[in-house]
């Protein structure tokens, strides 16, 4: 139920923020990500916040939150490397492929990852498949090009849905995708990254998580790949 996996969210975020202490070097810059396990992240963080020199956000949301607690924001282009990224997941797999944008974040996430040394994926036991496409896929779309890139997906074999009343922070629209079961994510993130009009797709498969802090019943576990 919905109270025992706000449970699993809080554990996974308090674990991360002790991740976090132990291997953020002194004076180094933390990537955040979006969501509402990120959120119970950055709670977890004030007590650390002075280990913090600063943190680049992953949506105009997480950096409202960190500026609350008074951890600096960075820009992106300010930094040349970053150690480490903490974000959730709509779904991850065992090669720590995930689905991520629920939240609509995905564009920014995906840059942040890419230069992230470390993904470190948080995340309670229901976001964990043995193959992914449960949870609709979202793709950001230029606006112009929405009906285009709907038809190019249906075309694959997807049931694009537009997300209604909703604009990224970049000014663009989601598609939400059911209906794709996705067997070899790398190949569909590819092929995804070839319709003109697309921003972005959620699907983190060439580069997925390399940590993954797992939120059960029976405590956190610790995973990598
Ligand atoms: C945000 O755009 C997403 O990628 C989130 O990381 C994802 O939706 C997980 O969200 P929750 O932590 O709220 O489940």
């Amino acid at each position: 139920n919905q109270d025992q996996q706000t449970q699993l969210k809080k554990s996974v975020a308090e674990a991360a923020a002790r991740y976090v202490a132990q291997n953020l070097k002194a004076g180094a810059i933390l990537g955040v990500g979006t969501g509402s396990t990120a959120n119970l992240f950055i709670d977890a963080l004030r007590p650390i916040k002075e280990k913090i020199r600063g943190a680049v956000a992953s949506s105009e949301n997480t950096a409202r939150k960190l500026t609350e607690i008074g951890i600096p924001l960075v820009a992106l282009n300010d930094i040349d490397s970053l150690p480490i990224y903490v974000d959730g997941a709509d779904e991850i797999d065992a090669s720590f492929a995930m689905i991520k944008g629920g939240g609509g974040a995905l564009t920014r996430e995906k840059i942040i990852a890419d230069v992230a040394d470390c993904f470190v994926c948080i995340a309670d036991a229901s976001k964990v498949v043995a193959v992914l496409g449960n949870f609709p896929l979202p793709i950001e779309v230029i606006p112009m090009a929405t009906a285009q890139v709907a038809r190019a997906v249906v075309a694959l074999g997807g049931t694009p849905v537009l997300r209604k009343g909703f604009v990224t922070d970049n000014g663009n629209h989601i598609l939400d995708v059911s209906g794709l079961s996705i067997t070899d994510p790398v190949a569909l993130e590819s092929a995804l990254n070839q319709i003109v009009g697309t921003v972005t797709n959620g699907l983190f498969a060439r580069r997925g998580a390399d940590v993954l802090l797992l939120g059960t019943l029976n405590g956190v576990e610790t995973r990598t790949r």
